[in-house]
């Protein structure tokens, strides 16, 4: 039986933190193997906010880094940079001429800036006609995100049924798989947000992780500290978890030594692939992922243009 398609885009924005990888990476990672997968660089979506281009370069290549260094195998998964195949803007375009202004308008990305008295630029605008491009180009099957991104599958959804309505069935529906619907708390008990300034790095260095770990806000009257309960069953068995609380009750740096030595088992050997993987070896999966989602994005294209009437031969 052939595998279904599954798609998915990050967006090159610097360094990960635990909550990434308890709520995003991991089950991505469990379950991508299982699909014909595809995982592309979302570099033309950072664009609408990152305006630094050594910035932008070097978190492309770090966030490939980063998916390689947490147990992504390039040769199961097709992973490209969104520039790389201009297609994706092209497809973009003629989806931003099936929806309205209106349509756009209710997007949260949006809705958020303007809410804060911003300017959005046109490219936020439009930003979900880009990732609707993204995941039908492909015939997309599922899409696994955040909670976060629901709202944009939909939005990919609608793009497909109103171009099928018009020109005849081109492309498929897809559907949302949301990765980890209970958000990672972070270090003062919010959800774990770069945003907070309550995070746990990913690849810090031991030390990094430890002082980050006794950062953990705990309430000084209670006998399990519920900060560091809610981060560490996340990260080891809970049966185990909850015997160590059980029996280190009010001895809040027993288990946060406990939490930050877990946290450190579980990190390391990525850190210690992360850094055993160059600039070159990026460069050249990319290449690689490049070339095949290209030929597919071609030949898609070559149907798209000749429902709506470009293609005049
Ligand atoms: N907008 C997504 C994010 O910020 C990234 C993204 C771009 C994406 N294109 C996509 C995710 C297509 C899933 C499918 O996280």
């Amino acid at each position: 039986m052939q595998k279904k398609r599954l798609f998915t885009g990050l967006q090159p924005s610097g360094d990960l933190h635990i909550g990434n990888y308890l709520g995003a990476l991991r089950p991505f990672v469990s379950m991508y193997g299982e699909y014909e997968s595809m995982l592309m660089v979302a570099d033309y979506h950072a664009l609408t906010t990152l305006k630094d281009a050594p910035e932008l370069r070097e978190n492309i290549l770090n966030a490939v880094r980063d998916y390689l260094a947490i147990g992504v195998d390039p040769k199961r998964a097709t992973i490209f940079q969104q520039s790389a195949v201009p297609a994706h803007t092209e497809l973009a375009w003629i989806l931003e001429c099936m929806v309205t202004v209106p349509f756009l308008m209710q997007a949260h990305a949006y809705k958020d800036k303007v809410s804060k008295g911003l300017d959005a630029n046109a490219g936020l605008f439009a930003y979900p006609m880009l990732m609707a491009a993204d995941i039908l180009m492909y015939d997309t099957d599922v899409v696994p995100v955040g909670q976060d991104q629901k709202q944009h599958v939909e939005y990919a959804r609608e793009a497909a049924s109103k171009f099928n309505k018009a020109y005849g069935d081109t492309f498929k529906e897809p559907r949302e798989q949301i990765l980890h619907p209970v958000a990672v708390p972070g270090t003062d008990g919010r959800k774990m947000s770069k945003s907070y300034g309550n995070t746990i790095p990913l690849f810090g260095t031991r030390d990094e992780i430890q002082k980050a770990v006794m950062s953990i806000l705990t309430d000084s009257k209670g006998e399990s500290p519920e900060n560091v309960y809610a981060i560490h069953r996340l990260v080891k068995d809970e049966t185990e978890i909850a015997s160590l609380y059980k029996t280190n009750k009010g001895k809040y740096k027993v288990v946060k030594d406990a939490l930050a030595s877990d946290i450190e088992a579980l990190v390391a050997p990525m850190r210690e692939r992360r850094g055993s993987i160059s600039d070159a070896d990026v460069i050249r999966i990319l290449k690689g992922g490049k070339e095949k989602a290209r030929e597919q994005a071609e030949a898609k294209m070559l149907v798209v243009r000749q429902k709506v009437g470009v293609s005049i031969s």
